[in-house]
């Protein structure tokens, strides 16, 4: 491990369900704590697919729903209700319909206008209570991609160009923004995320690793990525 990874509570939980329980419980942990200080609770969501049965889990719990704000870290420039966006599986598990108060990305409206539309809202809502974040097998997260800018001394909101992983334009929250979080959860599962969970604990600057070494609260990762952890005596 390195001083970044260090201060990181690691969680190793094998099977999709346990992991997405694993998640829940965490997300629930918060949302009751952030109630009880503040009366609110915002929750940045990760796109992708890993988060999928955790949201459809989280739906189903109950909650002081009417107190939840939802946003995303980062959303496809696809048109509305195109099942490749990241609001897609919120909006279809149900999440969506939950929370008192649901913010999707207007990624319809493309990279430029739909970052300049959505960084109020965000600016708005600083610091977050709790942001969840994936990880991609390049070390990528939300749509921090490597070799791309992962901040912007005048916004918390992005446009991506060129991401490699498609589609090629994208909106994304900043890792100053993302770091903002009382709580950071990441959730990366499967054996395609081994490598880049390896260079990540190796100390290599991957946006995953920048993002979670700057952020101002707690970070977990829930892994069912054993071996790797052992290699590292996680
Ligand atoms: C996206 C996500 C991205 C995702 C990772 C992991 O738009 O694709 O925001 O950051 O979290 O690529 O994706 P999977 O969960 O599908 O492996």
């Amino acid at each position: 491990m390195n001083g970044a990874t260090e201060k990181i509570r690691w969680f190793v939980i094998e099977g999709q369900q346990a992991v997405a329980r694993t998640v829940v419980g965490m997300i629930s942990e918060a949302a009751a704590s952030a109630i009880g200080q503040r009366d609110a609770f915002s929750l940045v969501l990760a796109g992708g697919s890993t988060p999928k049965v955790a949201y459809a889990q989280l739906a189903e719990t109950t909650q002081q729903w009417e107190k939840w704000s939802l946003y995303y870290g980062d959303e496809r420039c696809l048109p509305p209700g195109d099942p490749e966006r990241n609001s897609h599986m919120v909006i279809e598990t149900g999440l969506a319909h939950r929370a008192g108060r649901h913010f999707p990305i207007p990624a319809e409206r493309g990279p430029q206008q739909g970052a300049a539309e959505y960084a109020p809202l965000v600016d708005a809502a600083r610091p977050f209570d709790m942001v969840l974040l994936g990880m991609g097998e390049d070390g990528h997260t939300a749509s921090l991609f490597p070799g791309h800018p992962l901040d912007d001394a005048q916004a918390s909101v992005i446009p991506v160009h060129d991401a490699p992983k498609p589609p090629p334009d994208r909106i994304s929250l900043t890792a100053t923004a993302l770091q903002d979080s009382t709580e950071i959860i990441v959730i990366v599962t499967g054996k395609e995320k081994a490598d880049a969970l390896r260079r990540w604990l190796d100390g290599e600057a991957l946006p995953i690793a920048q993002v979670t070494a700057g952020a101002i609260g707690r970070v977990s990762v829930v892994t069912d990525q054993r071996e790797v952890l052992e290699t590292f005596s996680i």
